[in-house]
């Protein structure tokens, strides 16, 4: 699959498009449920759910039926007014979480700097103008460049130095790096629950626990950066309910809207310290990506998705370590409800990716050793035994 020809609209792409990311060569044209069909006609079972976005699988009908309605009403209206579907959107994720107010953006990575803007604004009011925020390192925060300087990877900092100021990279799971790294000039820590695209990486059971005690005694804020482990994912609405915990600011993205774009930015009441002007968004909280997000948030929380994704992902798990059992190149099975990790003990991911491709599941590889399955949240006991079924048959092909 790798070496096949490109078809006319991969041919397309490839002129047009700026070369930024390696492509798998497959063009997706339709999508049901965890269900995606290519321009040829071939069916695939999708444990990919575009990064983790597609929590209710795609072209789910209350979310097409949302789109379809208030694309008939109103789609964009500047910030400078009120609009419905932001305000309800709101009230629905703060009456459902431990955070008072809302700001919405258009992604992840937007709602992580107004989370920094925030963290700065905090700073220079409480803190005598401390402005630094502490990250971990092996983290991922997103694209722009604060959040290339805020994820501790080399490989997404290198080509953009000189960064810009003010986050200061620190191990992850260990407190005492954080301890070490607090200094006058410190306003706020910012981790993930789990670390998700650093590598399906849990941190032990204290950490957040811990790292919640010191930003109190030092008054930093605790961001916790929910991108992709909220609406569900780990088992919970929002990751920081498996771990303990209450953070003082969140941000979500991706499932909010099961793949329309929008990203949020939550805060308690004592850190909402932004001022009328001090940040802003044209397209972020438009009704049209609200109502998407109300519909999808409406959903989670009615059919009680959270719960399937805690209990889909355990029998996930307990199907993967049945495969650890047979495969000796297997080496660990790890996650918590449908942010799951494989990892094997040779570099194998890319291949085994292609492999699953061929036989029609669509797996995320994410290092050379690596595999991450964040299908949607609404997947069934039969499509995990179906695709573990395929995945087997590529596995068994590796031998
Ligand atoms: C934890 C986390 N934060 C931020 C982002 C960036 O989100 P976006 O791509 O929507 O900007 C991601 C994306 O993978 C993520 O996993």
């Amino acid at each position: 699959m790798q070496n096949r020809k490109l078809s006319n609209s991969q041919e397309l792409a490839q002129k047009y498009i700026m070369n930024f990311i390696k492509r798998i060569p497959i063009t997706f044209v339709k999508g049901k449920g965890l269900r995606l069909w290519d321009e040829d006609g071939k069916e695939y079972l999708d444990f990919v759910g575009g990064w983790a976005a597609d929590s209710l699988g795609h072209c789910h009908p209350v979310l097409s039926r949302a789109l379809s309605e208030q694309a008939k009403t109103l789609i964009h209206v500047s910030n400078a007014y009120y609009n419905i579907p932001q305000a309800k959107l709101a009230e629905l994720l703060v009456k459902n979480s431990c955070l008072d107010k809302v700001f919405f953006a258009n992604s992840g990575a937007e709602a992580n700097e107004g989370a920094v803007k925030l963290a700065r604004r905090w700073g220079a009011l409480k803190l005598k103008g401390a402005y630094e925020v502490i990250t971990a390192v092996n983290s991922f925060h997103g694209r722009t460049l604060s959040m290339v300087a805020a994820t501790g990877q080399a490989k997404f900092q290198k080509p953009y130095e000189p960064l810009p100021a003010g986050f200061v990279n620190v191990e992850y799971n260990d407190l005492e790096a954080i301890k070490k790294a607090t200094t006058s000039k410190t306003a706020a820590v910012m981790l993930e629950p789990l670390q998700g695209e650093g590598g399906v990486i849990i941190p032990s059971e204290n950490y957040l626990k811990q790292v919640r005690a010191w930003c109190d005694e030092k008054g930093l804020l605790l961001i916790l950066d929910e991108v992709q482990t909220g609406m569900g994912r780990l088992g919970k609405l929002f990751g920081y309910e498996t771990m303990g915990i209450e953070p003082d600011v969140i941000t979500l993205a991706k499932g909010i809207a099961s793949g329309v774009p929008i990203g949020v930015l939550m805060a308690k009441d004592r850190a909402s310290v932004f001022a009328p002007g001090e940040h802003g968004t044209t397209f972020g909280g438009n009704p049209l990506a609200c109502a998407a997000g109300l519909a999808v948030t409406q959903y989670l929380i009615d059919h009680k998705i959270p719960e399937n994704s805690y209990r889909m992902g355990q029998y996930f798990q307990s199907k993967l370590q049945e495969l650890k059992s047979r495969y000796e190149f297997i080496s660990d099975v790890r996650g918590r409800g449908l942010l799951i990790g494989l990892e094997f003990n040779r570099d194998i991911a890319e291949n085994l990716m292609y492999a699953c491709l061929e036989k029609g599941l669509v797996v995320n590889h994410l290092k050379p050793n690596l595999l991450r399955f964040i299908p949607p949240l609404v997947i069934t006991k039969s499509e995990i035994d179906k695709g573990i079924k395929l995945f087997d048959e590529a596995l068994s092909g590796l031998k």
